[in-house]
């Protein structure tokens, strides 16, 4: 007999128009600049997201594999401490992770709703129907949003943990995370927490080879963001025509993912009407991933007006899992 699959509420800002219109505003702004650029949310669509999980095995990528670790041994304790019923999670992708999160919060007897938000509608309604299937009685509502815009929107029942895992918030420029983090605060009440996961600054060496991996996935994973423009944009990049590039960036702590053309091209997008050239060996940026010092990060959080209340790291230093309390 067919086991029937759990429903679940999935709530739907990104509509195809809104999707459409802020695609085509991105693509023209950054391919109109000079350094040319792209906003890394583009990668995410169904392969994107898929080619992300792969990256999260990959041996050079330690960032998901010690965030498990943290989360294994404290997850019980940020139960505990935050007293949460409802767990909120950006950029929530498989949840995974998240999977410890819950299951400590209702071992703590608390667990009443979880929201996964996700800008890929695929994989977020897929992991919203395991965590509904894996917890029965919780209040799954999916948000289908972008956590930079969407952030107002969000449910706000309950006593809240807002969970930002796997070191995402180094997708941010430090402006835009500053703005990002105070945002955030204001739509938190007393006792909501947040719980924050962020890379640490390490070894160069160690850092440029988990964006660079020799499987060549990132590179894949970085070049799926011209497929989903080839789409989505009626244009014509040659995907194979651009080289993965990943250098750390010492002077800002940030990995720096570009594409570098190995070729002069032009490239037509049609739904945009615009032309763009590419000069031979010309580079464009598609992601930073800022890494982090344990202070810095103290006092980012404490301009956005958060009060630390745990600070755990992994054995190895790698990776740090912050809860903040509004
Ligand atoms: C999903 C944003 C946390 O920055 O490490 C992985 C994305 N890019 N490899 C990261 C990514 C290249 C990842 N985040």
């Amino acid at each position: 007999m067919p086991v029937s699959q759990p429903t679940v509420q999935v709530i739907n800002h990104l509509d195809h128009d809104y999707l459409r219109q802020a695609l085509e505003h991105d693509v023209t702004t950054g391919l109109t600049s000079s350094p040319k650029w792209l906003p890394p949310k583009w990668f995410y669509d169904a392969t994107g997201s898929e080619l992300f999980s792969r990256i999260t095995r990959l041996p050079e990528y330690y960032p998901t594999r010690r965030e498990l670790a943290i989360l294994r041994t404290r997850a019980a304790d940020l139960a505990a401490v935050s007293g949460a019923d409802t767990l909120v999670e950006l950029g929530s992708g498989t949840s995974e992770k998240t999977e410890l999160l819950l299951a400590a919060l209702a071992s703590a007897g608390t667990l009443r709703g979880y929201t996964p938000v996700d800008v890929d509608a695929v994989t977020l309604e897929a992991a919203a129907r395991r965590v509904a299937g894996r917890f029965p009685g919780v209040d799954v509502r999916a948000v289908c949003a972008d956590f930079e815009r969407h952030l107002a929107l969000l449910p706000r029942d309950g006593r809240r943990m807002v969970a930002f895992l796997g070191g995402t918030i180094g997708n941010l420029e430090p402006v835009a995370r500053a703005v990002f983090l105070k945002e955030l605060r204001a739509t938190l009440r007393p006792g909501d927490t947040f719980l924050l996961g962020a890379d640490l600054v390490k070894d160069v060496g160690r850092l440029e080879a988990a964006y660079d991996d020799s499987a060549g996935v990132t590179a894949e994973f970085n070049r799926n963001v011209l497929r989903v423009i080839n789409r989505e944009l009626e244009a014509d990049f040659v995907p194979e025509a651009f080289e993965h590039v990943a250098l750390y960036d010492e002077r800002h702590d940030w990995i720096e993912m570009r594409l570098r053309a190995t070729r002069a091209m032009r490239v037509w997008l049609g739904g945009l009407g615009l032309g763009v050239n590419f000069a031979e060996g010309e580079e464009m940026r598609t992601e930073i991933s800022a890494k982090f010092r344990p202070e810095g990060l103290r006092e980012e959080l404490a301009t956005a007006g958060f009060r630390l209340r745990r600070r755990y790291t992994d054995p190895a230093g790698d990776f740090t899992l912050v809860l903040a309390e509004a």
